[in-house]
């Protein structure tokens, strides 16, 4: 089924983490230094295949934010730490007879190492698993198989590992079935 098939306006920024370390919300055209900085980082650009970065792409691309949300082709949310994009957890090919969806994530370089990639994905999955959030039945986390800091993530964040991809040996997969802890 096609990811526009997601019912629209179903996808909605859970509003907060259960952190006091830092908020979920949406992209702002104010975060676009941010955002490119991010898309040049040397891991960011190793792991999660982001647009070449440049202000117009990403004035663009947060430009995008509503209409992919409200569409539900994907559902961007940044790591908010003091006003500063910490990192970002986005939800996307959403398959609605399954209800289900990817999750991936990433965080800045100087937000790392602190816990909040595991924890704002924890946050993002139980949002989306729960019948008050978006109700769905499955997340999965898809990460290169040598991609060990983002494996450690998944399992944090409540992933079980499920094993090698059928089409990619190279990209593990983990998911969440049910609401998580
Ligand atoms: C992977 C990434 C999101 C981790 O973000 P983070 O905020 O540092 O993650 P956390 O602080 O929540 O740490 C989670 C776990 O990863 C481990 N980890 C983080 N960075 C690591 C590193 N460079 N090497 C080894 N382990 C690392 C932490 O020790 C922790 O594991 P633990 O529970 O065993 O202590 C971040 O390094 C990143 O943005 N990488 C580039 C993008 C990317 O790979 N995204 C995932 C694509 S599938």
């Amino acid at each position: 089924m096609a990811a526009t098939e997601w019912p629209a306006g179903l996808l909605a920024v859970p509003a907060t983490a259960d952190s006091a370390s830092f908020v979920l919300r949406r992209w702002h055209q104010s975060d676009v230094e941010q955002l490119v900085a991010a898309w040049g980082d040397p891991e960011v650009a190793k792991w999660t295949n982001p647009p070449a970065p440049s202000m117009e792409v990403a004035k663009r691309w947060i430009a995008g934010w509503q209409r992919r949300s409200d569409t539900g082709v994907a559902l961007d949310v940044v790591i908010d730490v003091d006003g500063k994009v910490a990192g970002e957890v986005g939800l996307a090919s959403f398959v609605a007879q399954r209800r289900a969806a990817t999750v991936g994530y990433w965080t800045a370089p100087w937000a790392r190492g602190q816990g909040l990639a595991s924890q704002a994905t924890h946050a993002v999955a139980r949002w989306f698993l729960a019948p008050g959030g978006c109700a769905g039945s499955a997340l999965l986390a898809t990460c290169h198989v040598e991609n060990q800091p983002a494996h450690r993530v998944a399992t944090r964040a409540g992933f079980v590992k499920l094993g090698a991809s059928p089409s990619d040996p190279q990209t593990v997969v983990f998911a969440c079935r049910a609401e998580i802890p």
